[in-house]
């Protein structure tokens, strides 16, 4: 397995692979690897020839008081979890070599209604980080599959629509999320909770699986369901818990199409996001 630092050595890896008439598949990280983002690398690496892994903390997509400078870092053992799982290239760039120029750059990727609801009303500019980024991997690594994980289900719809509407020649898989035992969804920022929080952290799940599962159509009441499972949680503070269409995630007055749970929630000083489909 190769691990690379510099554009030109990943562009021109993924091209002399592509040369050869192999598919390649692109899965975009910020690293602390676990079981969710080894999901999508094993997926890559069964459906196509050569596997890139890009392990990169993206500062466009950190609002000022949010925890990029915390955020984990630790490229030898990614470096590891990556190999195990069968992929072929690591791609792991400083800052200055994603962004030369400036960073933030002056050029940045608006993706309009979809990057302002829910997440992003809640992180102004952070949809405008991750898609500019995703679009300069994409331009980066070249025609391609990428892969991407249902846990950050609005990024995966911002990722489809910036590959359709700037005609990335990229094929944008989703992937389920990969779930602890007790449901909760793995995530980097699990290990910010303590033991405590850890098994209020349960309640996401709980109250996306209860929703789904009551085969209630109303909107209003599915919202207040899903409320009401976290506020039993006094250390779980909802940030939003909605229904929405699951293309354009606009929330629904009754679910009469193919709908999305969504639930954001602060535990102690941890924000956490789960969602589901409807059943
Ligand atoms: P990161 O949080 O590292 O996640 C990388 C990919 O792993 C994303 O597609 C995410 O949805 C997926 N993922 C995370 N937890 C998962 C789980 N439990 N099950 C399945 N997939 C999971 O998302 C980002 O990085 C960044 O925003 C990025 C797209 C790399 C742009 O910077």
């Amino acid at each position: 397995m190769r691990v690379l630092d510099r554009v030109e050595q990943m562009g021109k890896e993924l091209e002399a692979a592509r040369s050869n008439g192999r598919r390649v598949g692109l899965v975009p990280t910020m690293g602390a690897l676990h079981a969710g983002h080894v999901s999508l690398i094993e997926r890559s690496v069964r459906d196509c020839d050569v596997t890139a892994v890009t392990v990169f903390v993206n500062p466009l997509q950190f609002g000022p008081a949010e925890d990029f400078a915390r955020y984990p870092r630790d490229l030898a053992a990614d470096v590891h979890v990556v190999a195990a799982a069968g992929a072929d290239v690591v791609f792991a760039p400083p800052v200055g070599e994603m962004y030369p120029a400036a960073a933030p750059p002056p050029t940045r990727i608006e993706v309009g209604r979809l990057g302002k609801v829910l997440e992003g009303a809640v992180r102004p500019g952070h949809f405008t980080g991750v898609a500019t980024v995703v679009a300069k991997l994409f331009a980066m690594a070249g025609p391609c599959r990428a892969y991407l994980g249902e846990k950050d289900y609005q990024q995966l719809l911002v990722v489809r629509q910036v590959a359709a509407d700037l005609s990335f020649p990229v094929e944008v898989v989703g992937c389920p999320t990969v779930r602890e035992a007790d449901g909760l969804a793995v995530s980097s920022r699990n290990r910010y909770l303590s033991a405590d929080e850890r098994m209020a952290a349960t309640v996401l799940w709980r109250a996306l699986a209860a929703a789904a599962a009551s085969g209630e159509r109303d909107g209003a009441r599915l919202r207040g369901l899903m409320a009401r499972y976290v506020s039993a949680e006094p250390s779980v503070e909802l940030d939003y818990a909605e229904v929405a269409d699951s293309l354009t995630l606009e929330p629904l007055v009754s679910v009469d199409r193919e709908a999305r749970l969504l639930i954001a929630a602060r535990v102690g000083s941890t924000r956490l996001i789960d969602n589901l489909a409807t059943a």
